[in-house]
């Protein structure tokens, strides 16, 4: 594995990797890798001659109030784990490389930025669509994956390559998760033994939503109702928000009449997480 820290040895490394046609794949994390991540590179590398990782803790996706300071940067333990991945390219930059001094320019999906995740944490899609504009630009991947994990993340992603006429396929990969069902996440470290009991609500509230539609509930006020009684056993855990939406545009629907995305972010002690799941009236 080739390791880069700079734009410049990364650009010039993936131009050679796209040569002659060869597709190079994308993965875009902020590392403290796990599951979830690796199924992205393992999905990369059924479908790209060649994987590259970036791994960056993208400071200006994060709010003033939020976790950059203690996010974990284990690297050795990620490099090793890429390495057993056989990915050919890591770019670890520093943020300084990523930010020039004095940048002024920001990457903005409207509207769809200001919803979900979006709506308690400011600015956050705003750094997000920064720092992945400026990977694919530095990188130039034929295509890029996104863990379904992060819903809204993957919604604004794609209407950002839609917009901006990025030449990029984005795939989406399922989410990963522990064998009771929590999601996989960098900040299911900072839970503490109760805690980590405690979040299994979020997946619980799910599960009870599915039931709920799989014997006919198709009324989106009357599904949330119910995972309002979930949440209600869990007093400890902050809900913040528990939403019905379309999976594109993020805006909530009445009925689930068509593939629907099922979205909630809650606050366990001072961490908080998101889940998801989709409902297929088709299926
Ligand atoms: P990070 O949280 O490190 O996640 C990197 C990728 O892994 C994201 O696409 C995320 O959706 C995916 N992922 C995380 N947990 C997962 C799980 N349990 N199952 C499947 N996929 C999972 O998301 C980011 O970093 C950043 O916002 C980034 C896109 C790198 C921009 O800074």
């Amino acid at each position: 594995m080739k390791i880069f820290s700079t734009v410049d040895e990364t650009r010039a490394a993936c131009r050679v990797a796209r040569a002659h046609g060869k597709r190079l794949g994308l993965v875009p994390t902020m590392g403290a890798l796990h599951e979830g991540h690796l199924s992205l590179i393992r999905a990369a590398k059924a479908q790209c001659d060649t994987v590259a990782v970036s791994l960056f803790v993208n400071p200006t996706q994060f709010g003033p109030a939020e976790d950059l300071a203690k996010y974990p940067r284990p690297f050795e333990r990620d490099r090793s784990l890429l390495e057993k991945e056989a990915v050919a390219i890591l770019f670890a930059p520093s943020a300084d490389e990523m930010y020039p001094k004095g940048d002024m320019t920001w990457v903005t999906v409207e509207g769809l930025s200001e919803r979900l995740d979006g709506r308690s944490r400011p600015a956050h899609f705003r750094g997000v669509t920064t720092v992945v504009s400026k990977l694919f630009h530095i990188i130039q991947p034929d295509v890029a994956f996104f863990g379904q994990k992060d819903a809204a993340q993957s919604a604004v992603i794609r209407r950002l390559v839609r917009d901006l006429n990025f030449s990029v396929e984005i795939v989406t990969c399922p989410i990963v998760r522990e064998p009771d069902g929590l999601a996989m996440s960098s900040r299911n470290t900072y839970l503490s033994p109760n805690e980590r009991l405690r979040a299994l609500v979020l997946q619980r509230s799910l599960r009870r939503v599915e039931e709920e539609f799989r014997v006919g509930e198709r009324s989106a006020a009357q599904l949330i109702a119910a995972a309002s009684e979930v949440f209600a056993q869990e007093p400890q855990v902050r809900l913040d928000y528990f939403e019905i939406v379309d999976p594109d545009s993020l805006i909530p629907v009445e009925q689930v009449s068509h593939p629907t995305l099922v979205a909630v972010a809650a606050y366990v002690g001072s961490t908080r997480l998101i889940d998801n799941l989709v409902l297929n009236p088709q299926e």
